[in-house]
């Protein structure tokens, strides 16, 4: 597995964070922001710009590591009407708070970078859909984006340039499936949020029909200091493919929760123990989700594993939206599983069967085994409702997401499932009336 190959600098991201008012356009003006999208508007090409990305070897920060000058590429330069960036905020994965961070510390950071992307797409509208809940993140980005209106950053002439560039907000509508991108789009459309059918895919047919890119928070906030630094300069950090920096958030038994800025590459022992401070005394890690509750766990044997992208999809997980949820050995593990089964059922939009009806069998069934009714029979179908799940058989990843859940938790912990099911016991107690 590629291992993190030195620190070679500070934080990207995080660079300014803990400034005063850094939320202000003089603010962030004053540290260099807006510097780049000034030189991208009045010096540069859209092919310089994606190149210039490209070097850097960023990928995606949503969830699906997508390389992301490859998705701006993917959008038709020739298309003669509007073209569209849309950022998704939804941050809707269990375990992730990072986009909220970055956009409550740095809203600028991102409308650079949306608007970077827009011209680089050789579109002039970026939207910003907003998680529904996220009330100051969007007061922050609304008072922002007037600012830079105001500066003449944004607007007709920004920089004083021929490009028209403008960045608008849309509020979401409060369900985890509003972050899968499609469902995003029809969402954004004021439509029912449901996932499309691909092909086409949104580079060609996104927004009201027109070719579009949907990118993540943190992935379009990195922008801006990879225009400022060079491509080159980002890649430096990182592994030998996974490259540059991201945020993660440590949540669950650790004692110091919180967002930290990590090299990709360093450990999961580095992460959890030396930055999130550990478990509480007298426990252990048991578990953990490396990249939000759609990736599959790891059990805690397994905390040297690296956080390189490639490592992580070679063990059959994934960096994800990067959430490290952790539980210690205070926890039943196959209660937690129903937990997040009942969660991945409940916002199942339904449309299609797989993940509707499977989701919905495997929460019965984890019933029926924490009321300890269960028996072979049990396990036989959460395994068999965990393949119906996976693997593409859904129209979107929630499927696939509740499925790897059922079955990273019954590969890990076995023993546990049998527990429950064969002899009808708990090591750690847990009951239904409590799950
Ligand atoms: C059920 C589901 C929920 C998702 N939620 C989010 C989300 O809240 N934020 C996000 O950026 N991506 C989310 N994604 C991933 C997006 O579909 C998409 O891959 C991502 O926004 C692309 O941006 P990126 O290329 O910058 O990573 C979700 C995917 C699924 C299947």
């Amino acid at each position: 597995m590629a291992e993190k190959r030195g620190t070679v600098g500070g934080p990207v991201l995080t660079e300014w964070f803990g400034k005063a008012k850094l939320h202000t356009l003089d603010v962030y003006e004053s540290l260099g922001g807006y510097s780049a999208l000034r030189k991208v508007v009045t010096e540069m090409t859209a092919a310089q710009v994606i190149d210039e990305v490209k070097m850097s070897g960023l990928r995606g920060r949503g969830g699906a590591d997508f390389p992301t000058a490859t998705k701006w590429s993917f959008v038709p330069k020739d298309h003669p009407g509007p073209k569209y960036i849309v950022v998704n905020a939804d941050e809707s994965e269990p375990g992730s708070a990072k986009d909220r961070y970055l956009l409550e510390n740095s809203p600028h950071m991102l409308i650079e970078g949306a608007a970077i992307a827009t011209f680089a797409i050789g579109g002039h509208q970026a939207w910003i859909y907003i998680r529904g809940e996220y009330d100051l993140p969007y007061e922050m980005l609304r008072d922002a984006i007037a600012e830079a209106h105001t500066k003449g950053y944004l607007g007709d002439h920004p920089f004083g340039s021929d490009y028209p560039l403008d960045v608008r907000l849309y509020r979401g509508h409060g369900a985890y499936i509003c972050g899968e991108e499609t469902a995003l789009l029809e969402s954004l459309e004021g439509k029912r949020a449901q996932p499309r059918s691909r092909p086409p895919f949104p580079a060609v047919k996104g927004a009201w029909g027109l070719p579009t890119a949907v990118n993540n928070v943190e992935t379009l906030a990195t922008v801006p200091w990879i225009m400022r630094h060079g491509g080159p300069e980002y890649a430096k950090r990182g592994t030998e493919k996974a490259k540059g920096t991201r945020i993660v958030t440590v949540s669950g038994d650790v004692q110091k929760p919180g967002n930290y800025e990590i090299e990709i590459g360093v450990t999961y022992r580095h992460i959890i123990e030396e930055l999130a401070g550990g478990a509480r005394p007298g426990h252990k890690i048991k578990v953990f989700w490396p990249g939000g509750s759609s990736a599959k766990v790891l059990p805690g044997s397994m905390l040297d594993t690296s956080t390189d992208l490639d490592g992580l999809k070679a063990l059959g997980t994934m960096g994800g939206s990067g959430g490290i949820i952790v539980m210690d050995d205070s926890h039943c593990v196959v209660k937690a599983a129903a937990r997040l089964l009942r969660f991945y059922a409940h916002e199942s939009c339904g449309k299609c069967t797989p993940c509707r009806v499977g989701s919905n069998w495997a929460v019965r069934t984890y019933e029926r085994i924490l009321a300890n009714e269960g028996s072979e029979t049990e396990l036989g179908l959460l395994e068999r409702v965990a393949d119906g799940l996976q693997n593409g058989r859904c129209l979107c990843g929630l499927g696939d997401a509740a499925g790897w859940v059922i079955e990273s938790t019954m590969r890990h912990f076995r023993g546990e499932y049998e527990e429950h099911c064969l002899r009808h016991t708990c090591s750690v107690g847990a009951v239904l009336a409590h799950a």
